[in-house]
This record gives structure tokens, sequence and C-alpha cells, in this order.
């Protein structure tokens, strides 16, 4: 087998569990305030469980409503609660996977109130020692349900990983004021559990391996943790990097892959007596096994990789890994489910969260002839699905290569990752018998003449250049150019436009001659940095970002946008929020102060425009003419992010 260490079983308590890959708890928004967890909520673990994962985490099951729960949180409150979830767990089980459930205190404070940094001295002792309770009789429940063990929710922003701050926990008094007192509130949970529940049932708990915060607490906090909480009954680790407000990044496509395993590693050094699952940012199956092999952890933990393909595990263990779809890091399903508190979507899997996932899209009721114009992501999307449902399907790109808008899309540093869905999704293309025409623009005179059944249009869109003076000179390019290496750049760089895509372009740009942080360590480490270091830096770019909002960055995920305008400051990108483009000259730029109208000249050798895309209706008029009933997609129907256009094709290819 290519991957033994992740498919060799696994003792927890007297189950054995089949391999070592953990899908954790995750906050999906698939909960039910009658039935604990709706139907779609079952189907989303039972995909899951059938898909390989030698343990799957449900929840969080909130134990305790503070007043701004949302309506699709996991409860498990009374005995009809306890029934959906027993019917959950005997499915679970029967796919042969070990369940466990995740249970705490999702959130004390709404993320609005967040906001006004509240204190944990704000409640009483009395509050507190209920919320104790609260967890434990959900446990309580939870074992009436069937399931295996009891994980409890210590990072995330939820009440234990709060305790447990040394910046958020405020006390001074049982549960707060130095290190042990800060550990007390998850040590009572642990005993109470212990208590009155079961003393053997296995206990799981995630734990940051820092909190990675001014004024937090480090590794060796977590160490002495992970040994206190292990004292009192805990059985596994998941170690996971960094809480809610920390402010190093580790979940954004930059995170190196599996970076974060060193935390695992550290705590199972430590010698604490328990099992750990390393944890963030590992998605692909080689670096899996790797840290196994290194003997870094005893589990892996997977949980956005698990929503993009809930047959991770599956085609691991076949030996079909260039058959996953990847996650990709873009955190769409962070800002669905825990920003905008919907159902949780995923941009590489349509189907997560919106159709059952236990079956494939149903065959079609007639072959069809379906012609997709457009090799863009969306375009690929609708073919594929199209394709498997066994269409007769043929995909037109006018240039001679795949892909549209998402080449540019990872074209910034640290957006690498994103490229993977691509390979994915051409890979599958040709696997499904989509048949692609590359180099051939569709024309009205090729639908006459060819008569498809159906036509889907994903011809994207293009760039909008503002009407101001300048705009025709040479040295004025579009983002996309910059991204795809069409332009030659100046010295100094203006790129006008502080949406999201500015704000790439413009981190790209700044980093466009800089080595890579590697390649300086070997440079460094034989002592041959110092020779080349003024030259390297004497190509940097002076880069100046100017966005008419005072707020820059709009259109990125929250999830995303806090890294990218942080890494801009290290980057030394001028930011002039609030300053618009009004003039371009030949060696410099007039700008216009948004608030008092103030004009101010900035030397220029390149402008760089990121004013957004503009859709082009004569473009689909044209093919309308031929073809009536053509259906548009993606960009082509609406500028917006992929995962809008993906789903759409999707649930288009499955509707014709
Ligand atoms: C810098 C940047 C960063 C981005 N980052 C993200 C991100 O992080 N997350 C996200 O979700 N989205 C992101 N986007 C947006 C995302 O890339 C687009 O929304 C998405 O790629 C659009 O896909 P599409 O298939 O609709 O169109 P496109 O990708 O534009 O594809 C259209 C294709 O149609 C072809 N075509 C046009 N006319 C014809 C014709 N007549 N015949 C044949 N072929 C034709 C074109 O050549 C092109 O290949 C980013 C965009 C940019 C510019
Ligand atoms: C949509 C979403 C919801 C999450 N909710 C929870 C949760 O309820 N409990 C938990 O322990 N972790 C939760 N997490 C964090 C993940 O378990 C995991 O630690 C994190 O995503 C990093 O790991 P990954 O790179 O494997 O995704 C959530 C993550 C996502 C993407
Ligand atoms: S939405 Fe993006 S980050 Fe979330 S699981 Fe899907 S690919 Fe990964």
């Amino acid at each position: 087998m290519i991957f033994p260490r992740l498919f060799s079983p696994a003792e927890i308590g007297s189950i054995e569990v089949r391999n070592r890959l953990v899908m954790p708890a995750m906050h999906t928004n698939l909960g039910s305030p009658e039935d604990g967890i709706s139907e779609d909520g079952i189907d989303f673990y039972v995909a899951r469980a059938r898909g390989g994962f030698g343990m799957v985490g449900v929840g969080i099951i909130d134990s305790f409503q503070f007043g701004h729960a949302s309506p699709g949180e996991f409860v498990l409150h009374n005995s009809r609660h306890v029934k959906v979830h027993s019917r959950l767990v005997t499915e679970l089980k029967a796919a042969g996977t070990l369940a466990f459930a995740q249970i705490g205190l999702r959130r004390i404070w709404s993320l609005h109130e967040m906001l006004r940094k509240p204190k944990l001295s704000e409640f009483s002792s009395a509050e507190i020692e209920n919320w104790v309770q609260a967890v434990v009789d959900t446990a309580t429940r939870a074992l009436d349900a069937g399931y295996d063990a009891i994980d409890l929710l210590g990072n995330g922003g939820g009440a234990i990983s709060i305790f447990m701050s040394q910046v958020f926990n405020d006390r001074d008094d049982e549960w707060g004021g130095d290190e042990d007192r800060r550990a007390a509130f998850p040590l009572a949970i642990v005993r109470g559990i212990r208590e009155q529940v079961s003393a053997d049932v296995p206990i799981f708990f995630r734990l940051h391996g820092a909190e990675f915060l001014e004024g937090g607490y480090g590794l060796d906090t977590a160490m002495r943790n992970a040994d206190r909480l292990a004292r009192a009954g805990v059985g596994l680790f998941n170690v996971a990097a960094g809480g809610h407000a920390t402010t190093v990044p580790n979940l954004t496509p930059d995170v190196p892959e599996s970076g974060f395993a060193f935390l695992s590693n550290a705590i199972k050094r430590a010698g604490v007596p328990a099992q750990i699952a390393a944890s963030t940012r590992i998605s692909e199956p080689r670096t899996a096994e790797e840290i196994l092999r290194k003997g870094w952890a005893d589990f892996i933990s997977l949980a956005r990789p698990a929503l993009a393909d809930p047959d991770w595990p599956n085609k691991a263990m076949a030996g079909d890994w260039d058959d996953i779809r990847l996650c990709i890091a873009c955190n769409e399903c962070l800002d669905s489910a825990t920003v905008r508190e919907e159902t949780v979507r995923c941009l590489v899997n349509p189907r997560a969260g919106r159709y059952s996932e236990l079956t494939a899209a149903p065959p079609a009721a007639s072959r069809k002839k379906v012609f997709i114009v457009g090799g863009g992501c969306v375009g690929l999307q609708a073919a594929i699905t199209a394709a498997e449902r066994g269409h007769e399907v043929h995909l037109y790109e006018k240039q001679p290569y795949l892909g549209g808008k998402w080449l540019v899309s990872y074209a910034p540093p640290g957006r690498e990752p994103l490229a993977a869905f691509l390979t994915w999704l051409v890979r599958r293309a040709k696997t499904v018998g989509v048949e692609i025409h590359l180099g051939t623009a569709v024309t009205p005179e090729l639908l006459r003449e060819s008569a498809p059944d159906e036509i889907i249009a994903t011809i994207g869109a293009t760039p909008v250049l503002p009407d101001i003076p300048g705009i025709d000179l040479e040295h004025v390019v579009t983002g996309e150019q910059v991204l795809m290496g069409q332009a030659e750049l100046g010295r100094k760089v203006v790129v006008a436009g502080g949406g999201g895509a500015g704000v790439e372009v413009a981190h790209f740009i700044a980093k466009l001659h800089e080595l890579d942080r590697n390649l300086i360590a070997h440079l460094e480490s034989f002592d041959g940095y110092l020779a080349v270091k003024d030259q390297v830096a004497e190509c940097r770019r002076d880069v100046t970002l100017l966005g008419r909002n005072r707020r820059i960055g709009t259109g990125l995920g929250p999830a995303t946008r806090w890294v990218l305008v942080h890494e801009l400051t290290v980057d030394g990108v001028d930011v002039k929020a609030g300053h618009a483009l009004t003039a371009i000259g030949p060696h410099s730029v007039v700008t216009t102060d948004m608030e008092d109208g103030k004009e101010t000249e900035i030397e220029a050798d390149s402008v760089v425009i990121c004013a957004g895309y503009q859709i082009d209706p004569a473009a689909l008029e044209a093919l309308r003419t031929a073809a009536p009933h053509l259906h548009a997609l993606g960009d082509a129907k609406s500028i917006g992010h992929a995962m809008t256009g993906i789903a759409e094709a999707y649930d288009l290819a499955v509707a014709i």
C-alpha cells in the first residue's frame, strides 16, 4: 500500500479504529432546533464515514444557548435529539467509523459583541458552574445516543479556549488569575464527565498549540495544559494552531502544507500521556503519511479536506491520490458557515451543504449534445457534471489553453494552492470524456451549423478601463496583464483599485523580485547572502496602492482579507485609501482625496488598473442570435467569486 501508516489500524480505548484519518468537528449549520441534527446533516456525516474516515466528529454540539445561537447549530438537549443523533451514530458505525461528539460552548459572545472586546469577569461563578454542568449533561446525552467518544471544543473561540486564554480571561478567582486557574474550567468539565457520565469513555480535546497572539500563551503553556488535562482523563489531543483572534494566519493558502504539525510533535515529545492528532493545512496524503512516519503524531486531522472531498481516504487508500479534490484554503466554507451563519458551502465541491453526497447526480433522461462555450473553471464544472450524467459534451475555448481567469487568481504570492483545483477540473473533464476544442472561438455560425441541444456560455468578463485622461498611454496596463506576465513594469508603480484584485496585484508586484525565504536561508547558511543582498533589494518595485474607499480589500472574504492587508504593510506597499486616480501623465499620476477633493501628484513609471470586470453583453447577444435558449453562467452572468458560478454550473448541468 502506498500510504501504510495512514491506513494502519489504531486503538481508542477498547475500540479498534480502521485508520489514522480523523474528520474533526465542523460547524456547518446543518443542525436543527427540533431534531438536533437535520437529515442533510446526517447525510453529510455518513458520506464522510463511507468515504473512509477512521473517526468522524459530529458538532460542535452547543451545550448552552446564549441567545445569539444560530438556528443551524447542532444541539442535543432532549430525548428527541438523542433519538435522531442515535440514528446518525448507528449509520456512522455501520460505515465502519468511530463516531465522536464534539461538545462545548460555541460562542459566549456573538461576533458583533466581540468587537467591544468583552471580558470573562462579566460573569458570576454561578453562571460558570451552570455552563460546566450543561456540558457534562450534554455529554451524558451524547453517550445515550451511542457516541463512542466525547470531544471537547477547546479551540476556535469557544468558551473553553476563552477560559484558557492569557488575553481574554481577566478573572482572579477559582476560574482565572494564573495558568493553573485558567485551566480550571476544562478540568472541571473533564472531571464532571468522568464522575457523572462514565469513568472510561474516551475523551478528546481540541487544543491550541499556542495562542499566537500578543500577550497570549505559547507552546510551553499548551504542553503543561495538555499534561494537566491528560492526567484528568483526556486520551487524545487534536492540536490546532492559533485561536479565533490569532494574529498568525493558519488557514490561508500561504500557510505551508502541514506547516503547523510541529505543534503536535512538541506536545508528543513532552511525554503527555495521550494520543495526538496533527491538524491544520494538511491536505495531501503524501504529507499526512510523512507526519506519521516522522512520529510527529498518531492521527491526522482533516477538516476542510473532508469538506472538499468526502472520499479523500478511500481515494488515498486506492492509490488514486491525484483524483482527490484538494482543499485550496480559500475559506469560503468558513465565511459561509461561521461568519454569515449560513449552511456550509465549498468552492471546489458544489454538492457540499447543498445536495446529499451519498449519491451522485442522477443519469440524464436522454443523451443530449451539450456545448460549453469557455474553458474557465465554471465552464469546466458544467462540462464535467453534464458528461458525468451521460451527455455528449463539447467544451470550446478560444485560447490554446484552459483555465480562463482562474489562471490569474492563483498568480499572486501565496495563492499557489488554488492551482490544484484547475488541475483537478482538467483531469476530471478528460476522464469523463468531455471533448475539448482548444483555440476555437465559438461564433454564431458554429452554433447554427452544429445545432447542439443545450448551450452553456461561460465566456467570462473583460477588465474595466476607467475613462480618465491618460488611460491610453503605453505604460498603463491591467492587473490581469501584470499577473499573466504580459507587462513590463518600471521602478515606481501605482496600482489603482483598492478591491480584492488591487490588493492582490499590489502584493504580487511588491514581491515580484524578492527572493524566496528558503533561498535566503540557504544563502545565509553558506554565508552567501551578503554578497547579493543590496543588488537584489535594488530590483524591488516601489508600489503605491490607491483605493477610492477608506476600506481596502473589500470583496475578499473576511477570513482572507486581514492576512493580505497585513502583508501589504510588511511588504512596504504605500496604501492610499480614500484616494481616486483622476489623471495619468507620462511620469506621474494625479489622485483626488475622496473626502476633501484635494489633488496630489505621485511619480509613476507604470500604472496598473484594477478597476474590476464588466460583462460583455454584445458577445452574449451575438451568440444568442443563433441560440436564443443559451444559458449564461459564471462571470458572464454576474461578476463575483467563482463559488457561485461553480454552484450554478453544477445546478444547471444536473437539470438538463
Ligand atoms: C486577481 C484575481 C483573483 C481572484 N481570486 C479569486 C479567489 O480567490 N476566489 C474566487 O472564487 N474567485 C477569484 N477570482 C475570480 C475568479 O477567478 C472568477 O470569478 C472565475 O475564474 C470566473 O470563471 P468563469 O469560468 O466564469 O470565467 P473565465 O475564467 O473568465 O473563463 C471564460 C473563458 O471563456 C473563454 N471565451 C470567451 N469567449 C469565448 C468564445 N466565444 N469561445 C470560446 N471561448 C471563449 C475565455 O478565453 C476564458 O477562458 C479572482 C479573479 C482575479 C482577477
Ligand atoms: C466551516 C468550519 C467550521 C469549523 N467548526 C469547528 C468546530 O465546530 N469545532 C472545531 O473543533 N473546529 C472547527 N473548525 C476548525 C477545523 O476543525 C480545523 O481545526 C481547521 O479548519 C483547520 O484544519 P484544516 O486545515 O484541516 O481545515 C471549523 C472549520 C471550518 C472550515
Ligand atoms: S471552501 Fe475552500 S477552504 Fe473550504 S473546504 Fe472548500 S476548498 Fe477548502
